[in-house]
This record gives structure tokens, C-alpha cells and sequence, in this order.
């Protein structure tokens, strides 16, 4: 055979099916790419309304009128939360503004991921309960790391460690006065902190110290082994950069004063609010007795009181400085300082410093 006949040969036998192989397969493409233009159309066009609806939700361009405020007070037991609550309970109808609890299982101070997931999302979603003040026994909890456009503004308060310690310890067999009756852990109990201490029990070892660090630290596991230094600084971190304002125990009136003019739409009146209604909320653990020198002496010997009592110095610092450039006594303001900075004066309402900035040069006129 030459090779002329073959190619003629090939070209009788095959030419036909092949051509019909390539035209239908030719055809199946067309279709694939058809399906897929389509599938990318129907994206772009999800993608669009979604980004038209970021747009929406508030960019320096398009900016969406701010949500009402949210308010997180996450407090630390013993600390006189419960007065300042008081407060907050007494306002909330006059101020429009409305308080929840977050009541935790068992008490636990930290929550799980999806838990914490679930708090985020029900506490920013949840519109009808804005303006709010939600406070509880929790850990911080980072709103940003869960996406949320607009997290709350967080305060809190802090107390001298030992002192709180021992107001827990003695709160856990007497109670206090502002619910008497409620039967406590230890009810019966006789112990006192400095037979406590001198006999080396579990309850009374410096480690139990170890709780307004983690609490202003948050829910990473380093912020729950006492002494570690890393939660030491992230809790100053999160004190400077992610709480609005945090005030001492020791000085609860200033604390109340300067939200008053810092967040008025929810602490208006509330200086008056705190000596109207002291006898009320101050609440006093019941036969607390101060511990004995000795005590004192060994537990500040130990490195967790040391940190404690590191970052509880750090808060005060801080809050004399807020203090100093926001408040003045009214009476005399020439020494206005030093006023602010004395303890166990009577009650009386701060005036505050006043706005020192204004706008000028807006353009375009
Ligand atoms: C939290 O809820 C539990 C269960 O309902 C209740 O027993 C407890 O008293 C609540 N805690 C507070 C502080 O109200
Ligand atoms: C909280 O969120 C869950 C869904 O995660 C929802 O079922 C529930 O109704 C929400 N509760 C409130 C009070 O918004
Ligand atoms: C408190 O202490 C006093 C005197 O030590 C005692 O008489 C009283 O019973 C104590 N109160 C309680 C609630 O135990």
C-alpha cells in the first residue's frame, strides 16, 4: 500500500466518527463555560449586594447613624460592684437605658469558645435591650476577635488584693448586710484569715489572689496560672487600650463622678444617685476583722500578691491621672488636685474640669 492510499483509507474509515467526536465534546465545553460564566455572574452579584450592604453598615464614606451604646462592667467579686450597681439600677429608668445580668454557670468566670460566640452575638444583636449595661462576674472578652463592627465599651472596677481577699474569705462565713439571710458556703465556720494563714490552709494561699489580672486579662490560658508574667502585662495591655475607664474600690465616688461626665447618657446623676441611696447599697461584708501584721507580712512575701499588687498600683495610677485632668471640688479649685486625692471626705458632688478643645477651620464653608 502507498502512502497516498492509506491516508485516502484512514480518511473514508475514521474522518466521519472523529469529526462527530470533536463536535460533541466541542458542544459539552460550550456548555461548562456557559454554566461557569453564569456561576461567576451569580457570585460577583452576591459579592456586590454584600459590599453595597458593608457600605451601608458605616465606612467613612457612607456612615450609618451609631448604634445606641453598649455598656460591659465586668466585675470582680468583693470589689463594691454591688454598690455601684445599685446606682446603675436606680438610673436606668430615668436615663432610658436598661441593665441585664450575665449569670454564669456555676459561677465560672471563664466561658467556652462557642459560648463566648454565642455572648458576642446575642449581646451586640440584641437591639431592643440598647442602650445597655451588662454586667457579671466574667473574664474579658475580646468583642473584636469575633468580628463584631462595633464592640461595647468596657469599665470595671479594682481593689487593694489582700484586702479583697480577706473581705471574700470572711463574706463566705457571714455574708453581708445586703442579703443577710442567704445561707454562704462556709456558714458556721469560725476560722479567722490570720488562723487561716498561720495553718497554711488551701483557702488562704496567696494563689487565690491571683484574680483581677486574669480578669482584665481574658480567656487566654496563660491569664489563669498565677505568677505568670505574660498575663501581667496584657492585663495592664487590655486596662490601657480596651477599657473605657476603671476605678479602685477605695475611691468609688470619683469613679461614679467622672462617668457621670464621661458617658452622661447613662450616669447622669449618678453622684447624687450614690449618696441618696448609700446606706442602701453599701454593702458590708459582716465580721470582717483586719488580719494581724504577721499575716500581712507573709502574704505579701509571696511573687503572686507581688504581680497583684503591681497591677492594682498600675490601675491607681492611671486613675489619679484621669482623676486629676477631669474632676475639681467645688467649693475650692485652686487645689484641685490634692482635694480629689483625699479619701474620707464627705460626700459631695464633683463639678467637672470642662471641655478644652473646640473646632475651628471647617471647610468647605
Ligand atoms: C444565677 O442563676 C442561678 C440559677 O438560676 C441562681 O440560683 C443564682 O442565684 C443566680 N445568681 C445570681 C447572682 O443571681
Ligand atoms: C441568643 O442567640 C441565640 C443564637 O445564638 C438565639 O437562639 C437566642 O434567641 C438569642 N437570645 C437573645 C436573648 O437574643
Ligand atoms: C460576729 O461576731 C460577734 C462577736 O465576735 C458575734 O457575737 C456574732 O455572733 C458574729 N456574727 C455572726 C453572724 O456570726
Amino acid at each position: 500500500m502507498t502512502a497516498g492510499s492509506w491516508m485516502r483509507t484512514l480518511t473514508r474509515s475514521s474522518f466521519v466518527p472523529i469529526l462527530v467526536v470533536l463536535v460533541f465534546s466541542g458542544i459539552v465545553i460550550q456548555q461548562q463555560v456557559f454554566l461557569l460564566r453564569q456561576r461567576v455572574e451569580n457570585l460577583e452579584m452576591a459579592l456586590g449586594v454584600e459590599r453595597a450592604a458593608t457600605r451601608s453598615s458605616g465606612s467613612l464614606l457612607n456612615p450609618k447613624p451609631a448604634q445606641a451604646p453598649l455598656v460591659i462592667y465586668n466585675r470582680v467579686p468583693k470589689t463594691g460592684s454591688t454598690s455601684f450597681m445599685g446606682v446603675a439600677y436606680d438610673l436606668c429608668t430615668k436615663n432610658s437605658f436598661h441593665v441585664l445580668h450575665i449569670n454564669t454557670t456555676k459561677n465560672s468566670h471563664v466561658l467556652s469558645l462557642p459560648d463566648q460566640a454565642r455572648l458576642v452575638h446575642n449581646i451586640t444583636e440584641w437591639v431592643e435591650k440598647r442602650p445597655a449595661i451588662y454586667h457579671g462576674h466574667l473574664a474579658y472578652v475580646d468583642f473584636n476577635r469575633f468580628g463584631v463592627a462595633d464592640p461595647p465599651i468596657y469599665i470595671n472596677i479594682v481593689r487593694r488584693p489582700l484586702d479583697r481577699m480577706v473581705s471574700y474569705y470572711y463574706f463566705l462565713r457571714y455574708g453581708d448586710d445586703f442579703r443577710p439571710h442567704l445561707k454562704r458556703r462556709k456558714k458556721g465556720d469560725k476560722m479567722t484569715f490570720d488562723e487561716c494563714v498561720e495553718s497554711g490552709l488551701q483557702e488562704c494561699d496567696p494563689k487565690n489572689l491571683w484574680l483581677q489580672i486574669p480578669f482584665f486579662c481574658g480567656h487566654a490560658a496563660a491569664c489563669w496560672e498565677p505568677g505568670n508574667a505574660w498575663a501581667l502585662e496584657q492585663a495592664k495591655h487590655n486596662l490601657v487600650h480596651n477599657y473605657f475607664l476603671v476605678g479602685v474600690t477605695e475611691e468609688l465616688e470619683d469613679f461614679v463622678a467622672i462617668l457621670e461626665y464621661a458617658l452622661p447618657s447613662f450616669f447622669k446623676g449618678a453622684q447624687q444617685q450614690l449618696i441618696d441611696g448609700n446606706k442602701g447599697h453599701l454593702r458590708k461584708t459582716s465580721n470582717k476583722t483586719t488580719p494581724s501584721a504577721r499575716t500581712v507580712v507573709a502574704i505579701q512575701s509571696s511573687e503572686v500578691w507581688r504581680m497583684e499588687n503591681e497591677f492594682y498600683e498600675f490601675v491607681l495610677e492611671n486613675f489619679h491621672a484621669v482623676k486629676r485632668r477631669a474632676l475639681v471640688l467645688q467649693s475650692n479649685s485652686d487645689d484641685e488636685a490634692d482635694a480629689t486625692l483625699t479619701r474620707d471626705r464627705v460626700p459631695e458632688i464633683m463639678a467637672e474640669v470642662g471641655q478644652k478643645f473646640h473646632f475651628e477651620k471647617i471647610r468647605p464653608k
